[in-house]
């Protein structure tokens, strides 16, 4: 079933009432340069072996890479790196125009320097749903900092207040 304009945008303002946080997820491009992605879709699946989904677009570049790699990083961005999830959230944009002080490697993983949790993730399974893959991936390092962290409602970044952290963009 395809939906029509007004009940597409229906579904999306319903989802868009649904606070989440906000992630990175990173890969590595076939010339070896990492790739950054922000993803609001994901989530614990179990914890005994631990496992994570993301929910990737199939026209997304980060679907390529970790179709590839096999692998992903998914870092859970604080409160104060509302410009980091802008700036994944455009697939113009790369890590090369970033300082390299944002990026850390764990055990070969690329992941986001100072976000408050991440994890390396190597893929176990991915599931076609409609325009999306479900990819699963078995967590096998961890990082923990501190930090509140960055949330998305309402097409907007906010922090756990509810206070607005940036302008509003349209996803
Ligand atoms: C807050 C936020 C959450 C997002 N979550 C997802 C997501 O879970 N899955 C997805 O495929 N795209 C998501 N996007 C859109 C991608 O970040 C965007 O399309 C990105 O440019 C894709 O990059 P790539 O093509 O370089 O991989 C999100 C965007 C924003 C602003």
């Amino acid at each position: 079933m395809h939906l029509s304009d007004p009940v597409r945008n229906k579904y999306r303002d319903a989802w868009s009432k649904f606070a989440t946080g906000v992630t990175v997820i990173t890969t590595v491009e076939p010339d070896g340069s990492i790739h950054g992605m922000t993803a609001s879709s994901v989530t614990s699946v179990s914890i005994d072996p631990p496992l994570v989904l993301a929910v990737i677009g199939e026209t997304r570049q980060t679907h390529t890479y970790i179709g590839n790699t096999g692998r992903f990083g998914m870092s859970i961005l604080n409160e104060n790196q509302s410009d980091i999830a802008m700036h994944f959230a455009d697939p113009q944009k790369n890590f090369s125009q970033l300082d390299a002080s944002f990026v850390a490697n764990m055990s070969g993983i690329p992941i986001i320097a100072k976000a408050i949790a991440a994890m390396g993730c190597r893929v176990i399974a991915a599931h076609k749903a409609g325009d999306h893959t479900v990819f699963i991936g078995e967590v096998e390092s961890i990082q923990l900092d501190d930090g509140n962290p960055l949330v998305w409602f309402q097409r907007e970044f906010v922090g756990l207040s509810g206070s607005s952290v940036s302008a509003d963009r349209d996803v």
